[in-house]
């Protein structure tokens, strides 16, 4: 038996939920591929907050650096949002992916058939969408000094954030982005905002440089604005796409809505060695939280990607995308992705129905 230790931290909101759903379904994959799961649960987010003051206490950090791999779900909420923001479940979060140097986040975005009718964008559009966002995740704007509200001589207060990327930075997502191109389609285009903001420049230098190291990809670039407007006007153009923090952030939620709901999107954010963290695109949900109500895909097709790319454990993986997919063509659906006609199942009936196609 091949045992790993696995952190997870369910976090606030549907976390919970969608948490215990997947906690099942690795159990049982486990039991079925003779592979054993040591889960550790750990505070982080809002629960942290409550117990321990700290949206990712010391401890917390420490487990996650001595497992295999972190499954995380989501956290914040409203509770939380009048704190300093020092305190905020987010920058627990922020503190993480720093502490556990994960500059490489993830965010595949792939139409399954069955879900075409659910997207909010014609058949024709979404019909065969694959596209793999790979967003840097440890800098740019959301960690660039200076950053703070101060006051200004004028006596007003001023709040700032820093876009800044360094070379090293940009060098080492930029590789991580053309391999994950080659391992697809083949086509990478680089997002950015080079016509206006120098970070960008050097953005777009640093990228063009590194195409010379990969031949066989073929680079494009575009500016953050019509990127947007090309996602969802012909998201087929895609393969895979590179871009920095903030974004990446927004264009892998456009890039959601592909699929039907941000509630399908799993992601893995990897560093250059170490563990890394396994979490849905989506949020703590706050409105439909306690409710049954969370799809809990994303999170169980995190699981999957935390099965390839942390613990290479590629079989184990593929049973899991194969039951999510054997579910939806029996017609369970969540509310968010249900199409006209359909009746909603809940979170755990979804959780119930992926353990009998597993069986
Ligand atoms: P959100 O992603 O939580 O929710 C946006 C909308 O999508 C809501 O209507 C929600 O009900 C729906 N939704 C999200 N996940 C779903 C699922 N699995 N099933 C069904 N519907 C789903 O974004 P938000 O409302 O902007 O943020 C809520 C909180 O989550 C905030 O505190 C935010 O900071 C935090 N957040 C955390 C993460 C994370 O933990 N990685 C990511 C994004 C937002
Ligand atoms: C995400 C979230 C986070 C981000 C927040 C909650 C810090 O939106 O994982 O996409 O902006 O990275
Ligand atoms: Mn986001």
């Amino acid at each position: 038996t091949q045992s790993f230790r696995i952190t997870l931290l369910p976090g606030d909101g549907i976390g919970p939920e969608i948490m215990a759903v997947t906690v099942d379904v690795m159990n049982q994959i486990g039991s079925q591929l003779d592979l054993s799961f040591d889960f550790q649960e750990a505070l982080m987010g809002g629960a942290a907050i409550d117990e321990t003051g700290s949206p990712l206490p010391e401890a917390t950090l420490e487990t996650c650096k001595q497992s295999d791999a972190v499954l995380l779900a989501a956290i914040g909420g409203y509770k939380w949002d009048t704190l300093p923001r020092h305190q905020r479940p987010e920058t627990g979060l922020l503190a993480l992916r720093a502490g556990l140097e994960l500059f490489a986040n993830l965010r595949p975005a792939t139409i399954l058939p069955q879900l075409v009718d659910a997207s909010s964008l014609k058949r024709e559009v979404v019909e065969g969408v694959d596209i793999m966002v790979v967003r840097e995740l440890t800098g740019g704007i959301y960690f660039g000094e200076p950053k703070g509200i101060f006051q200004s001589e004028t006596g007003e207060k001023r709040g700032v954030s820093t876009m800044a990327y360094t070379e090293s930075e940009i060098d080492r997502i930029g590789r991580v982005a053309f391999e994950t191109a080659q391992k697809r389609q083949g086509r990478l285009c680089s997002v950015d905002k080079a016509n206006v903001l120098e970070v960008s420049q050097l953005w777009r230098d640093l990228i063009t440089a590194l195409a010379a190291d990969y031949p066989d990809v073929e680079l494009s670039h575009l500016y953050v604005d019509n990127a947007a407007m090309q996602l969802v006007r012909w998201p087929k153009q895609f393969d895979t796409i590179v871009t920095g923090n903030l974004f990446g952030d927004i264009l892998s939620d456009a890039a959601a809505m592909l699929t039907g709901s941000i509630g399908m999107l799993p992601s893995a954010s990897l560093g250059a060695d170490g563990p890394g963290v396994f979490e849905p695109v989506h949020g703590s949900a706050p409105d439909i939280a306690g409710q049954d109500k969370a799809n809990p895909l994303a999170q169980v097709l995190s699981a999957a990607m935390m099965l390839r790319y942390g613990l290479d454990q590629p079989a184990a993986a593929d049973k899991i995308e194969a039951a999510v997919n054997t579910v939806l063509d029996q017609g369970y659906r969540t509310g968010d992705i249900m199409a006209e006609g359909m009746t909603p199942v809940g979170c755990k009936a979804m959780g119930d129905a992926i353990l009998e196609a597993l069986a």
